[in-house]
């Protein structure tokens, strides 16, 4: 199967690629690389044919979807900090970008769409959200992914179908480490300096190894789906791996030898949910079945055998590493036709709310 892979050298994209080229996979990935840096030079996937560009840009994305069965759209800001950098830049980076693929990707006649989406959307809920939950987006983070969701399955019609996969928070190594999501975070400093950093608490998040969810994304992609409703919607995760943070970070201080929690005051983050991964059971049976212990483990190894030698590099941060692109001009709002429409769109959709 032919494979483009949109924004496939982050952190999960590494992990997709490589799971795609065991199984046989003709693997294309696009992206800018946008946080490599003079201290950490991202390298493209090992073994995929790899551009270098922007996914926003139309004759790009032309070229390469082209011939493709399937496009995988995994780019973009990721969290709610980073999101919150530059409005016009998420909504292009985020939506825009991912609808104007789906739109080329129907021209193109390729196959299958999958759009990489997020548990955010939920934002805060009483009870377990599922797929059918109404979304709760508190964030642009969450609306942008939204907005795009909502677009693709307009798009992705006929020939062409549409996988969402809702990601629960992933955790784990990938050759294009983050050291900036809850777990990673806490695994690698837990390992390097004996404390974790706990912030609040009682917030629910729903956690997903990356080898799992690159699992997933690969039997998206092959096995037969016949019986799914269109467009299909997957939270992606396990019942098992629904946790408070301060049950994450006691998880982390039981695994590391003299580890220990340290606590400072509530943060502004208001996500708090709890999320049913009934749906992905029963179409995925066993998939998503990597524990916390088995990620704060091998991050734990990676820190003691000498990796991230700096874990405040800011290649290992994505705001941070987003602030000096802005600042650098490497990303920055496009504002092409295409994009134009498609923002005014976001506003439309946004303001109506
Ligand atoms: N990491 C998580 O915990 C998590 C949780 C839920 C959902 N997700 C979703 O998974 C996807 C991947 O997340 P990740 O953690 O791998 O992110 P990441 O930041 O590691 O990867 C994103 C990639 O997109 C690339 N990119 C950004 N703008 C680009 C542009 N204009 N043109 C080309 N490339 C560009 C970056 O260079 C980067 O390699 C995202 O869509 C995110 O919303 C991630």
């Amino acid at each position: 199967m032919r494979v483009v892979l949109l924004g496939g050298a982050g952190y999960i994209g590494s992990v997709i690629s490589a799971e795609l080229l065991a199984n046989g996979d003709e693997v294309t990935v696009v992206d800018d690389l946008i946080y490599a840096t003079k201290e950490r030079r991202d390298k493209p996937p090992f073994g995929t044919n790899f551009v270098r560009g922007d996914f926003r840009d139309e004759n790009l994305l032309r070229d390469v979807v082209k011939g493709a069965d399937a496009v995988v759209a995994l780019g973009g800001l990721v969290g709610e900090p980073a999101c919150d950098l530059d409005q016009d830049l998420t909504v292009e980076l985020n939506y825009a970008s991912a609808a104007l693929a789906g739109e080329i990707a129907g021209e193109c006649g390729v196959q299958h769409f999958v759009f990489l989406s997020t548990c955010s959307v939920y934002g805060r809920q009483d009870g377990l959200g599922t797929e059918e939950t109404p979304a709760n987006p508190l964030s642009s983070y969450a609306r942008t992914k939204l907005l795009a969701e909502e677009h693709l399955a307009k798009v992705c019609q006929g020939n062409l179908s549409l996988t969402v996969l809702r990601l629960a928070t992933v955790f784990g190594l990938s050759p294009r480490m983050r050291l900036d999501s809850v777990v990673n975070s806490m695994a690698s400093r837990a390992a390097r300096t004996g404390e974790i950093p706990l912030r609040g608490g009682a917030q629910w998040r729903p956690l997903l190894h990356v080898r799992d969810i690159a699992e997933v994304a690969r039997r998206a992609l092959h096995e037969k789906r016949a019986t799914h409703p269109e467009p299909y919607v997957l939270n992606v995760g396990s019942d098992e791996m629904n946790y408070t943070i301060e049950h994450i970070a006691e998880t982390v201080a039981g695994r590391i030898e003299g580890a220990r929690v340290v606590r400072t005051p509530q943060p502004e983050d208001q996500r708090d949910y709890r999320i049913s991964f009934a749906r992905i059971r029963e179409v995925f049976p066993g998939s998503c079945a990597r524990g916390l212990g088995e990620g704060v483990d091998e991050i734990a190894a990676a820190v003691a055998s000498g990796e991230f030698a700096d874990l405040d590099q800011v290649g290992y941060d994505n705001l941070r590493g987003l602030r000096l692109a802005i600042d650098e001009n490497r990303a920055k709002v496009l504002r092409t036709p295409a994009m134009r429409r498609l923002a005014d769109e976001y506003e439309g959709r946004w303001t109506q709310a």
